[in-house]
C-alpha cells in the first residue's frame, strides 16, 4: 500500500501560499472537487485516511465528509492535515472532536515569525497556529508538528526543537519532512536545499529530540543523512517489511549508495531532487 492510497484530496483552496506547497490544486484554483468523487475515494480507502490537499478547514463540505467517513468507516484512523490557522474559528476544533480525529498534523514553518511569514506567504498566521496547537494539547488530542525542511528554515531546526520542547512538550511527535521538489518547489533551488547543507542542523535537531524525549520521524531524505538516527525514517520499517512501495518509482540509486550498508532498505534519492542537484545516477 502506498501513501497515496491513504489520501483524500478534500478541496483546492488555501489561505496560505507556502513556498514549498506540493498540492497540485495550485495549478487549478477554481475547480472544486465534486463531493461524489470524494465519497467514492473514501469508500476505496481501508484502515487509514488522510484528510488533506488544500486547507481542509476551508472546505464547506468538511463535516459532511467526516460524517460520511465515520458512517462507513467507523474504525478507520483519521489523520487531519491542516495549517492550523482556522482550528479555533467557528468552534472548528469542538466540531472535529466529535468525529474522533485520531491525529492532528499541523504544518509548522518556523518559530520565528518573520521566517514563518516568508514561508507561508501570509502575515499573522503564526499566532493563530500556535494557539490552536496549544489547545490541541490542552485537550489531550494527538498533535504531530510537521516541519517541512526548506531553504528558509533549515538552519533553525535545532532551535525549533528547543521551542517546541518549551511550548508544546505534550505533543505526540515531530515530523521532519524534507521538501519534495514538486509544484511550487519544482526545480526550485531557492526552496529545496541540498541534503548536505541541512545535515548538521537536522542531526542536531534529532539529538535534541532524543535529549528531550520527543518522538520524531523523518521523511523524504535518504537514510544515510540521518546517521545513527536512520531508524527514525518513516520508510525504514515499511521497506524492511517489503510493502508494495510504489514511491520507489520516484527514487534513484546514486553512486554514493554503492558502499552504503543501508542500501537494501533505504529509499534513496528522490528523482525530483536530482533534477535540481545532479548526482551520479546508476
Ligand atoms: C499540501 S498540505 C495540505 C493540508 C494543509 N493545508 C497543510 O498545510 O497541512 C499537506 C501536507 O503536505 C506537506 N507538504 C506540502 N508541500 C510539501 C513538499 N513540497 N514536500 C513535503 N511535504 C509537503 C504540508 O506540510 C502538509 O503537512
Ligand atoms: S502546504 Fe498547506 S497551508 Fe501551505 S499552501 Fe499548501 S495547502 Fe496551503
Amino acid at each position: 500500500m502506498s501513501k497515496l492510497d491513504h489520501l483524500v484530496p478534500i478541496n483546492n483552496v488555501c489561505n496560505q501560499k507556502c513556498v514549498f506547497c506540493s498540492a497540485e490544486y495550485r495549478m487549478q484554483w477554481n475547480k472544486p472537487i465534486p463531493l461524489k468523487n470524494i465519497f467514492k475515494d473514501i469508500l476505496e480507502k481501508w484502515d487509514y485516511i488522510q484528510i488533506s490537499w488544500g486547507e481542509p478547514l476551508l472546505s464547506p463540505d468538511l463535516f459532511k465528509i467526516l460524517f460520511f467517513i465515520r458512517k462507513h468507516k467507523k474504525k478507520c484512523f483519521i489523520e487531519f492535515q491542516t495549517n492550523g490557522v482556522f482550528l479555533l474559528k467557528n468552534n472548528n476544533l469542538d466540531k472535529l472532536q466529535k468525529f474522533n480525529i485520531d491525529l492532528y498534523n499541523v504544518n509548522y514553518p518556523c518559530h520565528i515569525e518573520e521566517i514563518n511569514d516568508e514561508i507561508a506567504w501570509v502575515k499573522w498566521s503564526q499566532t493563530l497556529r500556535e494557539l490552536a496547537m496549544k489547545e490541541i494539547i490542552n485537550r489531550w488530542l494527538n498533535l504531530r508538528i510537521n516541519i517541512i525542511i526548506n531553504k528558509l528554515n533549515f538552519i533553525y531546526l535545532p532551535e525549533i526543537v528547543d521551542y517546541i520542547n518549551e511550548n508544546f512538550a505534550w505533543l505526540d511527535r515531530i515530523q521532519f519532512s524534507f521538501t519534495k521538489a514538486m509544484w511550487a518547489a519544482d526545480k526550485n533551488d531557492e526552496v529545496v536545499p541540498l541534503y548536505e547543507e541541512t545535515e548538521k542542523f537536522l542531526i542536531n535537531a534529532l539529538e535534541k529530540c532524543e535529549k528531550y524525549n520527543i518522538k520524531v520521524d523523518v521523511d523524504h531524505i535518504p537514510m544515510c543523512f540521518l546517521w545513527k538516527y536512520y531508524e527514525k525514517h518513516v520508510d525504514f520499517n515499511k521497506m524492511k517489511m517489503w510493502e508494495n512501495w510504489v514511491f520507489l518509482t520516484e527514487k534513484n540509486y546514486v553512486n554514493r549508495c554503492n558502499n552504503c550498508d543501508k542500501k537494501n532498505y533505504c529509499t534513496w534519492y528522490r528523482k525530483d531532487y536530482l533534477e535540481i542537484y545532479t548526482e551520479s545516477i546508476i
